[in-house]
């Protein structure tokens, strides 16, 4: 329905900005205006502005500005419609009378959602009736428990040609609305229509606003065709736009500003039942343009869940082929693979939920898959075939519609081909040789520094913990120079599993390298190096702050010796840096510089520019903390 611009303004009359905002945020009164926490991000420092004469808010950390409608389209997921009929709502006033060609119409949808809800009810009730006594030990044999049942309204659907249909014309529908309904199967021969639902565990599919619009339904005869039965398009369900355990997951995911997207209504229903509420199903779809929008409105980097099987490989192929032409700035996809064979369903019920949230937790970026899946098909190992590689890429980044993105993704996968390039010879797949070599070590009397200290046990960790990373810095990584031995031997273990296993995860990757021959030097690692506790390393931090942050930490530490003066000449640009910038930054160089420190440098030039460079790190710092507190940015 379109809403009159005097009705929308009606309704921010009643309602004060504030108002709606402060029931998320709370607020503090700044002048003229209010202040508080943005929503959007994680900030200590208020920078989140309400001002109810103007009626609008602004978050200066994410530069988001809207009124009441947006907020809780931005903040809740709702659409625009919802937002305005909630705060409606609130604000006491009617929504505006509609046409009568859209009451009409309105009013036959509503006999339909009615009809389903009265099925819904039947079918829930049946299952707790002495009829349902098989489809209730079947449920009960999936692990579902009683509240689960309840929760996402499982009903059965009796043995029966038409028990439902003749319940419902008995409590007054129409055949007709029944047909229309979905529920009714009319055959072509004539004969009388009868229930499309028989003797299978039914799961209500609701929309938006949780009305019943569909069903799926699981066969409980092992022999049955097909396995799930759903609904069929009707004016109330339309598969392409649908996405199971939308309404659900609407808050939980925007609040973690997370979504996971699984394959089947069972996965999801048990992912729920074991804490993941943030968990939508395609049902079997491939992704439609429509349903890309759903998950986005939900988080914008909804994790995909695929089998780790070739079935799983080949259809994650697909999807990223529906998805190039969608993506748009801030808005992707990422892939998450699970063990062999395995669904949500069967991972959590065998491993635990832990075992799950390790799988989404290792999820790789859209870019990654699409390139590991160009690389396998393609064999390299002419100029022609790699000339030919590369205009496979470059057809498919022509997919891509927006030109941001498309000419992000062309410079990248430039990077990567050039990264690939170097590699020369190239090793056929599976025995490719690490391109760590560790330098025949010079004789030294000195204790053996530690070895989960300095910059390879950096390096290392980074690629434990964020396998993806050695795409992107194969060649930095292949330069980094480990003199000690064990550390070496290690750092060349990782990078070997990693180039061996296009798919690897951070979990398959650590289960490796304990039972593998350095395994105890792993563990120590792990555990006793003070770098597995920096911020970057933790396997749960973004993709990109890891990216940037392992770049700022390779690329510094190969500059060490040039690093004092840079640093002194860009005294002036820390000046205007705030106080958590510059905690950031410091922290970094003093990472860095320890790292310098336990780099063993030979050269006492380098060793003294080294000293030279924590010094002036400790002086900088020194000198930040004497100017006191800075006033507020400005912004
Ligand atoms: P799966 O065959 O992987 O089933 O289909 P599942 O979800 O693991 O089911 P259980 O655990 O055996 O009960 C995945 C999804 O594909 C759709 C359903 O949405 C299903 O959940 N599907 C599958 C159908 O729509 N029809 C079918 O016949 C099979
Ligand atoms: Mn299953």
């Amino acid at each position: 329905m379109k809403f009159s611009d005097s009705f929308l303004d009606e309704i921010r009359g009643r309602l004060p900005v504030s108002q709606v905002v402060s029931r998320r945020v709370p607020l503090k009164r700044a002048g003229r205006e209010w202040k508080g926490l943005s929503p959007f991000n994680r900030e200590k420092t208020p920078s989140f502005t309400v001002n109810d004469q103007k009626g609008f808010y602004h978050c200066f950390s994410s530069g988001k500005h809207g009124d009441i409608f947006t907020f809780l389209m931005e903040t809740e997921g709702l659409s625009f419609p919802e937002a305005v009929e909630r705060l409606a709502g609130e604000a006491g006033l009617p929504l505006p009378k509609p046409d009568p060609q859209y009451e009409r119409v309105a009013k036959e949808r509503l006999s339909l959602l009615d009809a389903l809800e009265a099925a819904a009810k039947l079918f829930e009730e049946a299952l707790q009736s002495a009829a349902g006594r098989e489809a209730l030990t079947y449920a009960e044999g999936r692990g579902l428990a009683r509240e689960t049942l309840q929760e996402f309204r499982i009903g059965h659907a009796p043995s029966s040609r038409d028990a439902l249909k003749s319940a419902l014309i008995k409590q007054g529908f129409t055949e007709v609305q029944l047909l229309d309904a979905g529920l009714l199967i009319k055959p072509d021969d004539g004969r009388p229509t009868y229930d499309r639902f028989r003797n299978r565990l039914t799961i209500p599919i609701l929309d938006a606003k949780s009305r019943v619009v569909a069903f799926g339904a699981r066969a409980l005869d092992p022999q049955a065709e097909p396995k799930y039965l759903n609904s069929p398009e009707t004016r109330l369900f339309d598969k392409g736009s649908t996405v199971f355990n939308f309404a659900r997951a609407r808050g939980p995911a925007f609040d973690r500003g997370e979504l996971i997207v699984v394959e089947g209504y069972m996965d999801v229903i048990a992912l729920h039942q074991v804490g993941f509420a943030n968990v939508a199903a395609t049902l079997g779809t491939a992704f439609t343009e429509r349903q890309m929008e759903i998950l986005w409105q939900l988080a914008p980097e909804p994790v995909i869940c695929f089998d780790g099987d070739r079935a799983g490989e080949a259809a994650a192929a697909r999807a990223i082929d529906r998805m190039l032409p969608a993506l748009r700035e801030g808005h992707s996809f990422r892939f998450a693979f699970l063990p062999q064979g395995q669904d949500p369903d069967d991972l959590v019920r065998s491993a635990g939920p832990a075992a799950f949230a390790a799988c989404v937790g290792g999820a790789r970026p859209l870019i990654d898959i699409l390139w590991l899946r160009e690389k396998q098909a393609a064999r390299l190992d002419t100029p022609e075939r790699r000339a030919a590689f590369e205009a496979r890429l470059e057809t498919l980044l022509g997919q891509i519609t927006n030109a941001r993105v498309r000419d992000h993704y062309r410079r990248e996968i430039k990077n990567r081909l050039f990264a690939l390039w170097r590699e020369q010879p190239r090793p056929r797949q599976g025995e490719r040789a690490p391109r760590v070599k560790p330098r025949t070590p010079a004789p030294r009397e000195k204790l053996p520094p530690p070895s989960v200290y300095g910059f390879a046990a950096i390096v290392t960790l980074a690629l434990v913990n964020h396998p993806w990373l050695l795409d992107h810095f194969a060649e930095e990584v292949a330069s980094v120079e480990v003199r000690d031995k064990p550390l070496a031997s290690l750092l060349a273990a990782v990078t070997s599993a990693i180039f061996e296993d296009d798919l690897i995860t951070r979990e398959r990757l650590v289960a490796r390298l304990s039972e593998g021959r350095h395994g105890a030097l792993f563990e120590r690692l792990m555990r006793e190096s003070p770098y597995a506790r920096v911020a970057f390393l933790q396997p749960e931090t973004p993709s990109d702050q890891v990216e940037a942050q392992f770049a700022d930490v390779i690329y510094r530490w190969r500059a060490l010796p040039t690093l004092n003066k840079e640093l002194a000449e860009s005294a002036d640009q820390l000046a205007d840096m705030s106080e958590a910038e510059f905690e950031r930054f410091a922290a970094l160089q003093q990472q860095v510089a320890s790292v310098g420190q336990h780099h063993e440098a030979d050269d006492a030039g380098e060793r003294d520019a080294n000293k030279r460079f924590a010094e002036t790190v400790a002086r900088l710092k020194a000198e930040h903390l004497k100017r006191g507190r800075r006033p507020e940015k400005r912004h």
